[in-house]
């Protein structure tokens, strides 16, 4: 089976590997040439766990090949995938499609026998049918098919959801691109993954839906984590007695400084918006946005109360900046909010992270220090503030740190250490919902 992958970022890079993993023939296209040139050379422009060696190993294999040139392999392939950026469009929080529409109208000019298109990038509902009508003004000779094939990818995680994920979702219009993408995916049927097929717009929305839900859940411990500290509830104890019940699950119920990433900032907004256009707005995916923000406000005056009412002149320590551990991926960090309001009021930050001070220096103030060693990091500061759960941070030698810092105060906005040991060790110690 051949296929192209166009757009060569996460989705694209992760989706393309993992196919030519399973078997097929796959050629992943991007117009950045830079990007490509360093493809072929075995370099990987993002960190992904597993994902270089996979890379690699098919690249040799002849699996992989790589290109920036639409009349490459297109007319070749049973199948060519959109995987390429659907960014917030500026002021109004809908998804921007025009590199999806731009894919679709190149893609079209080089289609010649039956091929399925089919959209890997979250895009809103209709789209597909868009797509469809683009290349069918395009190319009105052209034999295809369009489908919606969302992916439920972690970044960080990416590979492995992929092997092995709860679902597989098909949206198709004909039973012959059904077949299709049901044969790319047989490697799965061995793991008795389930794969449902339905129509374009249930597969579009599922995507959104699924994104909103999860963050959902976030918003909902996040909010909970407020009253556990009103009442002198521990928010883990109540996420576990909730969670135990099957129709609610333990996932995506832990406390934090709010969601960030490359998808449930930018999906639940374009779901609102959505829902909006349609008549039938999403009060709750509305609130969750807001509680997400307030979140990360909160966080800001937490960090300034245990500094004793004012961060000015306070020398703070930061650990993690990327939105999750695990990712170099700074969109939509909390630390791109948290950060400049302290800087603004006068701290002085240090700041450390395993792979997002590249991204970090680019997008957050220029008066932040970075250190490549944790511990330079914290000596002779007034606080140590734990934005990001990177496993290094698991497992640190809290005496040293005490030892070594000025002040005594430490935040843990991911809650990885227990309460009463860190006031044992002598710390002034905060988290999330719990005392
Ligand atoms: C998310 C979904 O989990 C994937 O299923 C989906 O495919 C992907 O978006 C996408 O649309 O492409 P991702 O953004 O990589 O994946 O990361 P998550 O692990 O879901 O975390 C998202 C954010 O929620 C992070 O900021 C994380 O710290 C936060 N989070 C997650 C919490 O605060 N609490 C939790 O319990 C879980």
């Amino acid at each position: 089976m051949k296929v192209t992958m166009i757009g060569s970022g996460y989705v694209g890079l992760v989706s393309g590997a993992c196919f030519a993993e399973f078997g097929a023939h796959v050629t992943c296209l991007d117009v950045d040439s830079r990007k490509i040139s360093e493809l072929k050379a075995g370099k990987v422009p993002i960190y992904e766990p597993g994902l270089e060696n996979l890379v690699r190993e098919n690249t040799s294999k002849k699996q992989l090949e790589f290109t920036d040139c639409y009349g490459d392999f297109i007319g070749d392939s049973d199948l060519v995938f959109i995987a390429v950026g659907t960014p917030s469009r500026h002021g109004d929080g809908h998804a921007d499609l025009t590199y999806v529409y731009k894919a679709a109208r190149e893609l079209a000019k080089y289609l010649r026998d039956y091929t399925v298109i089919v959209d890997k990038s979250t895009v809103p509902v209709g789209t597909a049918k868009n797509v469809k009508r683009i290349i069918a003004t395009e190319n009105p000779e052209a034999d295809f098919d369009v489908a919606s094939n969302p992916e439920f990818l972690r970044e960080g995680a990416a590979l492995s959801d992929f092997m092995r994920p709860d679902r597989v979702v098909i949206g198709v219009e004909s039973e012959r691109a059904a077949t299709l993408l049901r044969e790319l995916y047989r490697p799965l049927n061995l793991i008795e993954t389930p794969i449902i097929t339905t129509g374009l717009e249930s597969a579009e929305l599922i995507k959104y839906a699924s994104n909103a839900f999860l963050a959902t859940k976030i918003s909902f411990i996040n909010e909970m984590s407020m009253l556990c500290e009103a009442v002198g509830a521990d928010v883990h104890a109540v996420a576990k007695g909730m969670g135990l019940d099957g129709r609610i699950g333990r996932k995506f119920l832990h406390v934090g400084p709010g969601y960030g990433g490359s998808c449930f900032p930018k999906d639940t907004k374009a779901l609102v918006r959505i829902a909006q256009e349609n008549g039938t707005p999403s009060r709750i995916v509305e609130s969750v946005i807001e509680v997400n923000e307030a979140q990360k406000a909160r966080m800001i005056n937490k960090i300034r109360s245990a500094l004793g009412g004012s961060e000015s002149g306070k020398k703070l320590a930061v650990l993690g900046l990327t939105f999750k551990p695990e990712t170099d991926d700074m969109r939509d960090a909390p630390a791109l909010t948290i950060l400049p309001k302290l800087l603004d009021n006068g701290a002085l930050i240090r700041a450390h992270d395993p792979k997002g001070v590249r991204e970090a220096k680019i997008l957050l103030p220029e008066s932040i220090q970075y250190f490549e060693d944790i511990y330079t990091t914290m000596e002779k500061v007034d606080a140590v503030i734990i934005l990001t759960e990177w496993n290094t941070y698991r497992g640190l030698d809290l005496v040293r740190i005490r030892e070594n810092m000025q002040g005594r105060v430490f935040l843990d906005l991911r809650n990885i250490y227990e309460p009463e040991r860190m006031r044992e060790l002598g710390f002034e110690y905060h988290c999330i919902g719990r005392h």
